[in-house]
């Protein structure tokens, strides 16, 4: 059973899905906690209702990146957390993170990468008009959605209508994010150490 963290700056629609995941069975972890950067944010009301931990801490209340990410790992170490969850984590990374977790922190995005990193993906999307978009799960690393992929699906554009299109991705998200972790945790390859 992997003890994870899931991150997250927003409303935790991924958290939810994720616990519903480890609640069903198909995923064998546990989330030991939530980290938001966000102390107001709704995820922080989705883990209340679920008894998970919430380590909200805002990056403004610390010198550096660093010194925040320190607060955050030495609370990732007291709960003895082995893997990073990004589910709507508006962060990058650094490098005190990235070293203490090599190969150990994913994250899912609202795009078929390459396409469409950063902010917004899915309004990149629409004002690209591209006819198909997507969801991806990757590895993180130091670049901005640059890490190695894991899984991919794609998502009909529903043309001029960001509401549908971002409900339609949603839906993907919420399947292919516990179909991930299931893949990464539950196989008797090991896939993750
Ligand atoms: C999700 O759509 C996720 O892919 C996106 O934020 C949303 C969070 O929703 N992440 C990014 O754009 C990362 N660059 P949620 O808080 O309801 O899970």
């Amino acid at each position: 059973m992997k003890s994870i963290a899931v991150f997250a700056s927003g409303s935790g629609s991924n958290f939810q899905a994720i616990q519903e995941g480890i609640e069903r069975g198909d995923i064998d972890a546990t989330i030991k906690v939530v980290v938001t950067d966000k102390p107001g944010a709704y995820v922080t009301e989705r883990a209340a209702a679920k008894n998970i931990p919430v380590l909200a801490l805002s990056p403004k209340a610390y010198d550096s990146k660093e010194a925040y990410e320190q607060a955050i790992l030495a609370e990732l170490r007291k709960n003895e957390v082995e893997f990073l969850v990004l589910a709507g984590y508006m962060r990058l990374i650094g490098a005190t993170l990235l070293e203490a977790y090599p190969n150990h922190i994913i994250n899912i995005h609202p795009s078929l990468l390459p396409s469409f990193p950063g902010k917004d993906a899915i309004g990149q999307a629409l004002a690209h008009g591209v006819k198909i978009t997507g969801v991806t799960v990757h590895y993180v690393d130091a670049g901005m959605d640059t890490g190695r992929i894991i899984m991919q699906r794609a998502v009909d554009v529903v043309e001029g209508n960001r509401e549908e299109t971002e409900a339609a991705i949603h839906a993907i998200e919420h399947q292919l994010y516990p179909e991930v972790l299931k893949y990464l945790f539950n196989s008797s390859e090991n896939r993750v150490r």
